[in-house]
């Protein structure tokens, strides 16, 4: 009897586990799945101390160990880790970008992949959000995300944003909104924001166009749409590429000559982007040198130093005349990444200036 009673205990008891077991898979298997790509940064950073936020090492800490430092992450998405580089991002080059977007699309035309998370030094996040912005192949959600502090300082903000990026990338309403940056419980869209501060960890801003969306509590709040085309919808496909045409900025100050126009021609660039003053005017010096490399065949993009508002085409230069094509609104850094790839495609000014229209 006594015997009988202990088994039939038993049983009960492994049902209930069995359950339980059920319960904890059912629910892992409702989670989304976000794959992180860690390549370097601040957020991957360490100091000396806790209280070292400037001067420490960034780009050390291997990409299991930031998960392992957020576990509040596993109760929200599965999530799965790859360590594509490990840099500080002012030395990202062009087929680090290539190999970054290529891995990006593999893994999301996978169905069991619903987002992806990119770790990234915050020096050129913008350039790569960018880059990703224009030649990824999906609607689901890429978020780009850094952190000013290391991972070991006072408040470090490297685990919040990586938190709130998994919680965005996946969610359903991230989708069909371009590659997205989530700093400091803002959402901005790839094409618009920028580094605002040196230092301080409210530094990503869209100024003037405004960040797309905020954060909280970890849920993601949409104001705005992105209405320039991007992802799916750009004609770029980088899937055969493994390498980009050289395209430089040439840094536009008062008088300046034509110093940098000329040693960058000479070095190879098929793209220039002038990084004019005000509306992309042309100091007098550097006009001619730009004409002369536009002879030789180098497409030139009008920008502005000034960080917002639209070059206007025929505006400070008389751009049909000149055959130069005009930025938009694009900071001189992004012009260089559309230029780059326009460049892949065709060396027609018109349909060039077309794309700085459309993307
Ligand atoms: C970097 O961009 O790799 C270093 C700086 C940072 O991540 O904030």
């Amino acid at each position: 009897m006594l015997f009988q009673k202990s088994v039939q205990l038993r049983a009960a008891l492994f049902g209930f586990l069995l359950l339980c077991a059920a319960a904890v898979q059912a629910q892992t298997a409702k989670l989304p799945n976000v794959t992180i790509l860690a390549t370097g940064g601040t957020i991957a950073g360490t100091g000396a101390t806790s209280t070292t936020t400037v001067g420490y090492t960034a780009a050390t800490v291997g990409v299991q160990a930031l998960i392992n430092a957020v576990p509040e992450i596993s109760k929200v998405a599965n999530v799965t880790g790859e360590q594509v580089f490990q840099i500080a991002s002012e030395n990202i080059s062009n087929e680090e970008w290539l190999k970054l977007a290529k891995r990006v699309n593999v893994l999301l035309a996978q169905s069991n992949v619903d987002g992806i998370v990119i770790t990234h030094g915050t020096d050129t996040l913008e350039e790569t959000a960018y880059f990703l912005n224009l030649v990824v192949k999906s609607k689901k959600p890429v978020v780009v995300v850094g952190s000013m502090r290391p991972s070991t300082a006072l408040s470090a903000d490297g685990p919040i944003n990586l938190y709130n990026a998994v919680r965005l990338a996946g969610d359903p309403a991230a989708a069909g909104r371009g590659v997205l940056v989530a700093m400091n419980d803002q959402i901005h869209a790839a094409r618009d924001v920028t580094k605002a501060n040196t230092t301080t960890a409210d530094t990503f801003r869209t100024a003037e166009l405004g960040m797309i969306g905020v954060i909280q509590g970890g849920k993601p709040f949409f104001y705005r749409d992105v209405t320039r085309k991007h992802t799916v919808d750009t004609e770029f496909d980088i899937a055969k590429l493994d390498a980009l045409p050289q395209v430089d900025v040439a840094y536009a100050y008062a008088n300046v000559g034509a110093v940098q126009v000329n040693a960058l021609v000479a070095a190879g660039a098929k793209g220039l982007v002038h990084a004019g003053v005000g509306n992309g005017s042309l100091p007098a010096k550097t006009k001619p040198a730009l004409i002369a490399a536009r002879e030789k065949g180098v497409v030139i993009v009008r920008s502005s130093r000034v960080g917002q508002g639209i070059v206007a085409r025929n505006g400070e230069a008389n751009d049909d005349q000149l055959d130069f094509v005009v930025a938009d609104t694009l900071s001189p850094q992004k012009a260089r990444i559309l230029l780059m790839l326009a460049l892949t495609k065709t060396n027609s000014t018109k349909e060039i200036q077309r794309m700085f229209s459309t993307y």
